[in-house]
């Protein structure tokens, strides 16, 4: 087998499975000391780009966010937790979803912030389009989200084309 061959062999979703922890600086807040939406978008890229760097063993370009919600603020001095995975690999491309916790530390408390879909394209060192091995999913929460991955993409091609002709 080519080494080649090697790095196109199915992995499974655990092994790219990656976890990003930042403490909330008031650098990262509004004059309140909440958490900056544009903060934890950068975070969500960045944790997100493990996985897909991760999966693919190699470059990776952010080509689409999916919606955001932010479902409760993070403060100054909190913990703000994000856990990235590979939901699905297309051809090029593959769905990571990254969940967003926030942990207060002094209350040993625990809350849902966000989750968002990233679609990251893999890249070579020239700029082309390279194919990412298949993602194997082993769990049934992993199997779920593959199939979920599915339909997004449908809808996500859905709204590409819709965007296209309303612009032409
Ligand atoms: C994203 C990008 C690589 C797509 O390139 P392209 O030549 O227009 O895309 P193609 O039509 O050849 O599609 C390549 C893959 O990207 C996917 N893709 C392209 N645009 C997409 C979008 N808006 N949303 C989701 N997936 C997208 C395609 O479905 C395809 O996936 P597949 O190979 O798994 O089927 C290109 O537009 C780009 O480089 N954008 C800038 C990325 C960037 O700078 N990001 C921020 C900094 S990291």
């Amino acid at each position: 087998m080519t080494n080649n061959d090697d790095l196109m062999m199915p992995r499974p979703v655990r092994d790219s499975q990656s976890e990003m922890a930042e403490i909330v600086l008031p650098n990262d807040t509004n004059p309140l000391g909440a958490l900056l939406g544009g903060r934890l978008m950068h975070w969500i890229d960045m944790a997100g780009a493990m996985a897909a760097h991760r999966h693919s063993r190699n470059y990776v370009v952010t080509a689409a966010i999916d919606h955001l919600d932010f479902l409760t603020p993070a403060h100054v001095g909190d913990l703000v937790i994000l856990r990235s995975s590979v939901n699905r690999v297309f051809h090029t491309s593959m769905e990571v979803g990254v969940k967003v916790f926030v942990e207060n530390y002094l209350l040993d408390q625990c809350q849902h912030v966000s989750s968002a879909y990233l679609t990251f394209v893999a890249i070579d060192a020239g700029g082309r389009h390279v194919p990412v091995p298949a993602v194997v999913p082993e769990t049934d929460e992993q199997r779920r989200r593959y199939e979920d991955a599915g339909r997004r993409r449908d809808i996500r091609r859905d709204e590409l084309e819709r965007r296209r002709l309303s612009r032409s």
